[in-house]
């Protein structure tokens, strides 16, 4: 038992610095806090916002979960201050062991292997299974666009086959009796889901500079983008859409923050790019830190003007920005909009594709996932084969799934690394104290104990079919775990 418990000395996980197995520091602090926004500003505020203000209801009308109503800025306030007390345990953890693997590797170092594979395997979540999420949701902004430019694809080539299952919307619904058939299978596939990942993938192998650089453009669009909707969403604010400005009180603000909590994820992700990150002592915090602050701010102004924008009830709908343009009269900009919004999700795929490769690279590298998980580019030093994994999978779990499916799962998963890494960092300056810490966490006792506690809420306020399905996954990676890098583990 205590054998699956061993820590890794964080010496170890340092050690890579300069081998064979290591990669290239080209990041700074500026390219980290893009990489940040890159990663944030998503599907979330594009998309999910709209459920999270107006709740989601069944095809009877019975409620499934309740929004938040005007009251939204609560949630994203609440958010915003859970996330800063686990992105300040991030940032100590990040600057103290800037090795790729991310929570990863903090938990390798503070919980042991054990727990160290379960967040590994809870990252999948967080990283492909969000990307999922986001390319259906620019798929659907894409079709939308393309439709504007007078061209109809065919619906059996832009839905999956899971959304046409599980939709109540017969047009949709029907497609399974309808499409065209394969050996006797009905064909449904996400095209653009599919090819937006493929882009990215082609993208990333060309190396980590190169993606940087494509990720600085795309969050200049995207900044763009919402100043535009800010700029002209705020003339027409009317204030009688703020009332009733909590219309489910307190229950529909937590159930949207758990909701629009999507919306936050990815100021971690920059923790991956930890060995590539020049002086990533000083570097990881600002990044971490200052990504979080502005797209906090940006958040909260976006959930007031919106909610004031349109009676909140309006607002269940996929591209809510858009759509609270267009009410307003504003179709044009709406249009713009949405251009911007499918170039925001690109970027965050991006960053989450980015991700999850050095993810496997650091556990294939402990011998956790068999060593070709670990090999890189000789020429980019890129972790070419979970690139190349990690864009396989992901293209075509988006080509055939639905993206409501996986946003709570993505959430569900997300919470939990939060949670762990806030109790990481306790444990750590228990067992370490003497250790050199170049960002120090204020108030750490508070800090870490309050950041578990506030993401464990955040997790409740989720439904229990995603409880469900975390559990499904972790007891698979139990599994996997007892059957390969239990026996595998370089440490032991
Ligand atoms: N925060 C990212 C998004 O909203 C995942 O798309």
């Amino acid at each position: 038992m205590s054998q699956v418990f061993r820590r890794k000395p964080i010496a170890d996980l340092t050690a890579h610095e300069g081998a064979e197995q290591s990669l290239r520091r080209v990041l700074g602090a500026g390219d980290l806090i893009m990489l940040a926004i890159g990663a944030v500003i998503g599907a979330g505020i594009f998309g999910a916002i709209g459920t999270a203000a107006a709740g989601q209801t069944d095809p009877s009308g019975a409620v499934i979960r309740y929004g938040a109503g005007p009251a939204l800025v609560f949630s994203f306030l609440l958010l915003g201050g859970a996330c800063a007390l686990a992105a300040l345990c991030y940032a100590e953890l990040a600057a103290m062991i800037p090795h790729a693997g991310s929570a990863y590797a903090y938990a390798y170092a503070t919980l042991g292997e054990f727990i160290a594979w379960i967040i590994g395997w809870d990252l999948i979540l967080e990283y492909a299974v969000g990307n999922v999420a986001v390319a259906i949701s620019w798929g659907d902004y894409f079709t939308t666009l393309l439709r504007g430019f007078g061209l109809d694809l065919p619906v059996w080539l832009t839905t999956g086959y899971r959304t046409a299952a599980l939709s109540s919307n017969p047009a949709v619904h029907g497609l399974v009796d309808s499409a065209p058939r394969l050996f006797g299978l009905p064909v449904l596939v996400n095209l653009p889901a599919f090819g937006i990942v493929a882009l990215i993938t082609w993208l990333l192998m060309r190396g980590a500079k190169e993606s940087a650089r494509a990720n600085n453009v795309m969050v200049i669009v995207k900044l763009l983008a919402i100043g535009l909707f800010l700029a002209v969403g705020f003339g027409s604010i009317n204030p009688a859409n703020y009332q009733p400005f909590a219309p489910n009180g307190f229950t529909g603000i937590h159930q949207g923050a758990a909701i629009v909590f999507f919306a936050y994820i990815g100021f971690d992700a920059i923790s991956t790019a930890a060995e590539e990150t020049v002086n990533p002592q000083r570097n990881l915090p600002i990044g971490i830190l200052g990504g979080l602050a502005v797209c906090t701010l940006i958040y909260v102004i976006v959930g007031a003007v919106l909610t004031g924008m349109v009676p909140y009830q309006q607002l269940a709908v996929a591209d809510p920005l858009a759509r609270a343009l267009e009410i307003a009269g504003f179709t044009a900009v709406g249009w713009v909009v949405a251009l911007g919004a499918a170039v925001s999700m690109a970027a965050v795929l991006l960053v989450f594709q980015y991700g999850q490769p050095r993810i496997f690279f650091a556990m294939g590298r402990d011998g956790l996932l068999p060593a070709w998980a670990a090999r890189l580019d000789p020429k980019t030093r890129v972790p070419s084969t979970t690139t190349l994994l990690t864009g396989g999978l992901v293209a075509v779990a988006a080509a055939m799934g639905d993206a409501a499916e996986t946003y709570d799962l993505t959430n569900i998963g997300t919470l939990f690394a939060f949670a762990i890494v806030s109790i990481g960092v306790v444990v750590l300056r228990v067992v370490e104290p003497d250790r050199p810490r170049p960002f120090k966490v204020p108030l750490v006792w508070v800090v870490g104990p309050l950041g578990a506690a506030a993401c464990a809420f955040i997790m409740v306020g989720l439904p229990v079919q995603a409880w469900e399905r975390f559990g499904l996954w972790l007891a698979l990676g139990l599994v996997v775990y007892a059957a390969y890098g239990y026996r595998h583990s370089r440490l032991r």
